[in-house]
């Protein structure tokens, strides 16, 4: 595995996969993915179709799906747009009213795993919208040994299976570039910044200085 592709896989894929495996996922199951243009979202659109679900992906505007549907979602929606029929799971990671909607949208027994909350706006819940039939919604955080889940990770990379989209890639004093497209949403998958062993090492001798 290119070494740009090995630094890009493991905080999002294991994100991904553990939510998902957090969620309860099965073949019949109808999964919406928040957030499905970003690092997390193009690992989970890929890991839940593999395992059968019918997987919605969400995005913020219409060129951001692009590709969502070759990774494998069956619908790619502009935020929750057109979406009627409940869904059994939600990996979200954009918080605010988008989760708000994604919970109202969960059928019963369903869960909501929040995974980040890229949109910084509060979440409103309507008066009783969290009375009724029971369903979940989950923290989510990566802890604890990641080392079985990032071999089953690399095993579906190499195999081809997993695709590790990188958006940006550039020098690490291009710090603030990637940031910036980051922030601007301008990002598909992950921002990969290079650092070489010699500048590396020069700044840990200046540091120390
Ligand atoms: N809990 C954990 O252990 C864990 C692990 C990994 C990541 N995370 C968190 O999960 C989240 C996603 O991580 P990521 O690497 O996938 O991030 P990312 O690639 O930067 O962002 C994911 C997506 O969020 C959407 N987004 C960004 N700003 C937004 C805004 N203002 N309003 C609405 N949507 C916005 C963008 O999609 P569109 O442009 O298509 O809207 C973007 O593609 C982050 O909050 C991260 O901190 C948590």
């Amino acid at each position: 595995m290119d070494l740009a592709q090995a630094v890009a896989l493991p905080v999002a894929g294991v994100a991904a996969l553990r939510s998902l495996r957090a969620a309860g996922l099965g073949p019949d199951k109808r999964v919406l993915i928040t957030g499905a243009s970003g690092g997390v979202g193009r690992f989970a659109v890929q890991l839940a179709a593999r395992a059968g679900a019918h997987v919605i992906a969400s995005v913020g505007s219409a060129g951001r799906g692009d590709g969502l549907a070759e990774a494998g979602a069956d619908e790619v929606l502009i935020g929750l747009e057109g979406l009627q029929r409940p869904v059994d799971v939600v990996i979200d990671s954009v918080g605010g009213p988008q989760l708000v909607a994604a919970w109202n949208l969960l059928a019963p027994g369903g869960s909501v795993q929040s995974v980040g909350w890229t949109s910084g706006e509060p979440a409103v819940f309507p008066p009783y919208s969290t009375v009724g039939p029971a369903k979940s919604l989950a923290s989510f955080v990566i802890d604890g040994d990641a080392g079985a889940d990032l071999a089953v990770l690399t095993e579906l990379a190499a195999e081809g299976a997993v695709t590790i989209e990188i958006g940006w890639q550039g020098p690490w004093d291009r710090f603030a570039e990637a940031a910036e497209a980051l922030r601007g949403r301008r990002v598909s998958g992950k921002a990969v910044l290079e650092v070489a062993c010699g500048e590396l090492r020069g700044t840990v001798d200046s540091a120390q200085d």
